[in-house]
């Protein structure tokens, strides 16, 4: 027996892109548990409409659904344009994602785009499309998935970790942008789930390590459990806070470091000595192997 939700109006609606399958399905059917209204967004409109009808018997919310492909800008555009003005939006999930693995150079450049198209570019605009309306009303989450192949890439993930990592850091950007506002946004970091995606990019599921692949429904549930406990990075595959807080550490400390002019002095110094000075006769610096350090290197003439 299932148990209804009272639909709550106080929750408003959440909007899910990629909610016809895999991860974005299962975010369709917790945040319906919890009370919202939906927004499901992807390609096969079929999907999405039985998933719809599903969630409003079962749950006694509305769901509506909109068909559109994040990797084509007119469509970006139409959803962008579609929440960017209804009130009701308090929740956006920018779940929609796509891969092709192999060589840089063996993929094709349809699948190269497509990838930067739906997994950053949509992402990032529909973000600034809510973010408006959010900060207006000082209220609106915006979930963000990622990867760990954010911090990561492997021979065979070069653009689909390049799209990540744009999602990492765009994600760690918005936060600041919002921290002194009633506005949140999570990053998650899944590593692997079993949806279709594995076969989408061409490496089979079946060919991985059971050990290492999460249910969706796991992935979900652990990253809401995040968001409860107002987590800004929820990795749910990692059971231990101390590895991301000390990546995190790491990451901050190097930039701190790189932002003081003595470590800026003695990282010049040690590639003055180790690059110009061996490959240029004294006293020609050309500036554009170091555009950022030439007005520097002019005005520090290197003692020889
Ligand atoms: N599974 C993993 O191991 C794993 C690990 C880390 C991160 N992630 C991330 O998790 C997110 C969800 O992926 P998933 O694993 O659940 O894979 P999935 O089952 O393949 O789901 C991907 C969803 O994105 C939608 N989508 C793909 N291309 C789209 C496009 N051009 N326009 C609109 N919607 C599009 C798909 O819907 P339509 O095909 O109907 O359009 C589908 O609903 C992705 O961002 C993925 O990168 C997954």
């Amino acid at each position: 027996m299932s148990v209804k939700a009272s639909p709550n109006s106080e929750n408003g609606t959440a909007v899910i892109t990629g909610a016809s399958s895999g991860i974005g399905k299962v975010y369709a059917d917790r945040l319906a548990k919890r009370g919202y209204n939906l927004l499901l967004i992807a390609r096969r409109g079929d999907r999405l409409k039985e998933l719809a009808q599903q969630l409003r018997n079962d749950q006694g919310i509305s769901a509506e659904t909109l068909v559109a492909d994040l990797g084509n800008p007119a469509d970006v555009k139409k959803v962008a344009d579609t929440i960017a003005t209804d009130s009701r939006i308090t929740m956006l999930v920018n779940n929609a994602g796509t891969s092709k693995s192999g060589p840089s150079i063996k993929v094709p450049l349809i699948e190269v785009d497509r990838q930067l198209d739906v997994n950053a570019r949509a992402l990032t605009h529909l973000s600034l499309a809510v973010l408006p309306g959010f900060k207006k009303r000082d209220r609106g989450t915006i979930i963000n998935i990622g990867s760990v192949l954010s911090f990561y890439a492997l021979p065979f993930t070069t653009t689909y970790s390049g799209t990540k990592g744009h999602v990492m850091l765009f994600t760690f950007g918005l936060q600041q942008e919002v921290a002194d506002t009633n506005v949140f946004v999570q990053l998650v970091l899944p590593a692997t789930t079993a949806t279709e995606i594995w076969d989408i990019s061409g490496v089979a599921l079946k060919s991985l390590d059971a050990a290492t692949i999460m249910t969706a429904e796991d992935c979900v549930d652990a990253a809401l459990a995040g968001l409860d406990r107002r987590e800004t990075v929820t990795l749910p595959s990692v059971e231990d806070p101390k590895l991301w807080a000390a990546f995190d550490d790491a990451r901050v400390k190097l930039f701190a470091a790189s932002q003081t002019v003595a470590d800026r002095q003695a990282c010049l110094e040690v590639w003055i000595k180790q690059v110009t000075l061996s490959r240029w006769p004294r006293g020609i610096y050309p500036a554009r192997v170091n555009p950022g350090g030439a007005i520097w290197l002019s005005a520090h003439a290197v003692k020889p």
